[in-house]
């Protein structure tokens, strides 16, 4: 990827004539297919921008010790136990793990080595059903499709919504027909506390954020306001959408 930033990119003002030129969909058909990666990852703002210091210092607010309450029915109504699962910013692997002890073939990603480490550390089960990765889904080349994509916090991460719409495509390409994307975001109905959003960042989609971002590439079968975990007060959407065999734009 570094050495891609250097073929085609060349200078600032280069890349404000490419900017302006380039239309959006060619922005994500064309460009990528040079290998001008960092062009599109320099459009992606994220709200963390050092994800491997942040499970250095420990300092990962979002961890739950159980898989969040609403997953189980979730899973017996669309999914069928062996399906594979492709686990998107699965930080310490809470829910990888969970998947995989409840007869799912997982392959648990994200983009911090350091907390593919820790995951894989903490795992104990001896289980050819559970592997874990470093990936960008952003820039992700994984050949292989799943029946079931999962993501619990990953989506929410970014923060316009051509990262989200950018993601949602990946996400459909990662999927069989008809797969399954179950999706769990911080929610826009969280309170505007401006000094708690300081402290806290309260991560936070509005459904037209999701819908914008999903609707070309997947049916919505259910979205629901929930909670993060049963002691927090933190809204989420969970969402359950299923790979169009047709994508509109
Ligand atoms: C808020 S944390 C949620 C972690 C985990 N799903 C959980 O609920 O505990 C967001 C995770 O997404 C990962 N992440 C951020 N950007 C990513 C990307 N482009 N591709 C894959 N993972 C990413 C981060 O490293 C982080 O582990």
């Amino acid at each position: 990827m570094e050495n891609s930033c250097q073929v085609g990119v060349g200078s600032e003002g280069t890349r404000k004539a490419l900017k302006s030129l380039v239309s959006h969909r060619q922005r994500h058909s064309i460009l990528p297919d040079l290998g001008v990666y960092c062009y599109k990852t320099e459009m992606i703002k994220q709200r963390e921008n050092d994800w491997n210091q942040r499970y250095r210092d420990k300092d990962t607010p979002w961890e739950e010790e159980s898989p969040s309450i609403e997953l189980k029915p979730i899973l017996e109504k669309y999914t069928t136990q062996g399906d594979s699962i492709l686990e998107v910013g699965c930080g310490l692997g809470t829910n990888a793990i969970w998947f995989a002890k409840n007869g799912y073939k997982v392959n648990a990603t994200d983009i911090s080595e350091e907390c593919i480490q820790q995951a894989q550390t903490k795992n104990s089960l001896p289980n050819e059903n559970l592997k874990f990765y470093t990936l960008d889904i952003l820039n992700n080349n994984v050949q292989k499709q799943f029946d079931i994509v999962f993501d619990k916090g990953c989506l929410h991460s970014f923060l316009t919504q051509e990262a989200y719409n950018e993601f949602a495509k990946q996400v459909s390409g990662n999927l069989k027909d008809n797969g399954i994307w179950i999706s769990i975001s911080g929610n826009s109905d969280n309170p505007d506390d401006i000094e708690k959003r300081k402290a806290l960042s309260f991560p936070r989609v509005s459904l037209r954020n999701i819908a914008f971002a999903v609707e070309p590439h997947f049916e919505v079968l259910e979205v629901k306001r929930s909670r993060f975990g049963e002691k927090n007060n933190f809204y989420c959407w969970i969402g359950v959408f299923k790979k169009r065999q047709f994508f509109y734009e």
